[in-house]
């Protein structure tokens, strides 16, 4: 018997030891692991619980670039941005140090389209494969040849003398004033498509009669505007002029109902900030009723959605 016992002794201590190697071992293995994840990592650099749950919402690449830096306060409020683009994050936090007047929201807005830099600086290709997509702004351009499928007079019983515009814009505006008609209200084409070079003659006037400066603020300059697409018209009506326009019945009709026919307001008010030009009432753009409606819904420019919706798939 008491043999039995001395034997029993070691193989219990044995067995513990042995749980106990496994036991801790598993623990290194885990403290090990844990200290290797973002969360941790993160905390390390303080961000808290519900910035972490934000950030990694990044991808790997952008967290580990973080990582190598301190604490940035801004970053997680950056993220939930409802239009942040992660490829932009860096443009962001470095605009956000130099405008901290600025609300985050409009941060993230001007720097998807751009609006950050320079007009007419940073200037890339308009990409005309976009179709009726296409963006013209101050920081897209097209060539001095570009000129728009289908270009066609506009009849004078829908625009003033000597207007062109494209067939597909003339059969969407025409559907538009059809039922503008309808509420005995008049939409007239007061400017269609304009090709380079008389674009180049109206912004030479304006800038010979209020500096560049001042005709920066309301014309764009030759290549630079939505009228050589073929896109953009210039809408009034008997009796108005393009800057009482937005008194008209024929503008609040436009206001509810443009989007229908997939036309927007191509420079609303208080939006100059995002696309470089005064409220214009009288320029409305076809983009088509999908990308009108949904801009129409957001309540969005369409330099806006064409950062976000269309560059970006
Ligand atoms: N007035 C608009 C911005 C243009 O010149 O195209
Ligand atoms: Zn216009």
């Amino acid at each position: 018997m008491k043999k039995r016992k001395i034997k029993k002794i070691p193989f219990i201590i044995t067995i513990v030891i042995i749980i106990l190697v496994f036991v801790i071992s598993f623990k290194i293995v885990q403290t090990i692991k844990y200290h290797n994840t973002y969360d941790y990592k993160l905390s390390q650099l303080n961000y808290t619980e519900k910035e972490i749950k934000n950030i990694k919402k990044l991808s790997d690449k952008k967290i580990d670039e973080i990582l190598k830096k301190d604490k940035i306060e801004i970053l997680s409020d950056i993220i939930v941005q409802k239009y942040f683009l992660e490829k932009n994050l860096n443009t962001y936090i470095n605009y956000y140090n130099e405008n901290k007047d600025k609300k985050l929201n409009d941060i993230i807005a001007i720097v998807n389209v751009g609006a950050n830099n320079e007009p007419y600086s940073n200037t890339k290709k308009a990409d005309t494969t976009k179709n009726e997509l296409i963006l013209v702004n101050k920081y897209y351009y097209l060539d001095n040849t570009f000129i728009p499928e289908g270009v066609i007079d506009a009849p004078l019983s829908l625009a003033f003398d000597d207007n062109q515009t494209t067939e597909l814009v003339l059969e969407k505006f025409k559907e538009m004033a059809l039922a503008a008609d309808e509420e005995d209200l008049t939409l007239i084409i007061n400017s269609g498509y304009r090709p380079y070079e008389y674009q180049e003659e109206l912004y030479s006037e304006y800038e010979a009669r209020d500096g560049v400066e001042g005709a920066d603020s309301y014309a764009a300059r030759p290549g630079h505007s939505e009228h050589q697409t073929g896109l953009a018209i210039d809408i009034i009506t008997y009796g108005a002029k393009n800057n009482s326009f937005d008194q008209t019945d024929e503008f609040k009709w436009l206001d509810q109902n443009a989007h229908k026919y997939g036309f927007i307001l191509r420079y609303p008010k208080d939006k100059t900030y995002l696309t470089g030009y005064d409220y214009e009432s009288w320029h409305f753009r076809y983009v088509g009723i999908d990308a009108a409606t949904k801009i129409k819904k957001l309540g969005i420019t369409f330099d806006e959605y064409y950062a976000y919706f269309i560059e970006n798939k």
